[in-house]
């Protein structure tokens, strides 16, 4: 069997173009386009790619975006004063703090300043706790992604094995409540688990993100599973590889997202969505101007 790629950049060009039409139809309906706050921090230069391509994805759909760049020894109350100050701006519909953060930032202090209603990354403990009991206001970009790319391809969650390679806060737990909420059978392994192959190999649908090449071979993955990749890493000779052995497991699985071209494209896509959402959700509430019209009835 040779597996079928699965074309992250056509869906994440897809939903981008949906994305433009909701900014239109915003700024149509309530004269103003949804924004979006990036802080960082320092200048890592990983983040300073990601952070980018999220404001680059940003024009492109016509969502306001502004850069908050510090410098890495500014203290960490002029950031919350700011992050706060975000949180009750009415033209800011999203604030994202790109991680990592220094060493001498509290992670969870920061994130517990934004505001929950525009946590666009869902990484605020009420947007992760809306995500425990199933009823999420922002899912984390990256596993939403993948639940998007799995019900493009149509494939069937409910009932499926879905084992979830790495349990990190930003991939892998939540990937694990997004497939428990759609009546997955979820197992998470991780650097302690024991043997990785037992129970990689009972997976109908298997999501890597270890962060670690050729971590998943062939002989560890079950015929006809759908595999998504969501490791990204660069070899020594420059090449950007997965966590699986691309090759290998392509001729075992069923599915299979590429590196590049799989995951990534849907990471900064869902970014869009919530940001979009979040503005779609705070105009249709806001006190409406009345209209000419309804003033002269
Ligand atoms: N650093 C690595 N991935 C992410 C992400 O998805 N969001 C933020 N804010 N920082 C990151």
């Amino acid at each position: 069997m040779s597996a079928k790629l699965i074309d992250g950049k056509a869906v994440a060009a897809a939903v981008r173009a949906d994305c433009k039409k909701r900014v239109q139809s915003l700024q149509d309906r309530y004269g103003r386009t949804p924004g979006l706050a990036v802080i960082m921090v320092g200048d890592n230069p990983a983040s300073e790619v990601y952070v980018r391509n999220k404001i680059g994805a940003c024009r492109d759909v016509g969502i306001r975006s502004e850069k908050l760049l510090y410098p890495a020894d500014v203290s960490q109350a002029e950031v919350i004063e700011r992050i706060e100050a975000l949180g009750s701006d009415p033209n800011t519909d999203g604030i994202l703090v790109q991680l990592p953060l220094p060493k001498s930032f509290d992670i969870k202090t920061v994130l517990g300043a934004i505001n929950a209603a525009k946590d666009v990354d869902g990484f605020h403990l009420y947007n992760v706790g809306g995500l425990v009991i199933g009823d999420t206001v922002f899912p984390p970009c990256t596993p939403y992604g993948v639940m998007c790319l799995l019900e493009n391809e149509n494939i069937e969650v409910a009932g499926a094995n879905a084992v979830v390679v790495g349990a990190s806060n930003i991939v892998g737990k939540p990937m694990a409540l997004m497939l428990m909420q759609r009546e997955a059978t979820v197992s998470v392994c991780h650097a302690r688990t024991r043997d990785l192959a037992e129970f990689t190999k009972l997976a109908d649908i298997l999501v890597v993100a270890a962060g670690q090449p050729n971590l998943i071979t062939a002989p560890m993955v079950k015929e006809g599973a759908t595999v998504i990749d969501v490791g990204i890493n660069r070899l020594p000779n420059g090449k950007l590889v997965g966590d699986c052995d691309f090759a290998g497991v392509r001729e075992k699985a069923s599915y299979l997202t590429p590196v590049p071209g799989g995951v990534g494209p849907m990471t900064v896509t869902m970014l869009l969505v919530n940001t979009i959402s979040s503005a779609e959700r705070t105009l249709s509430q806001a006190p409406q101007e009345p209209t000419a019209e309804a003033l002269r009835a």
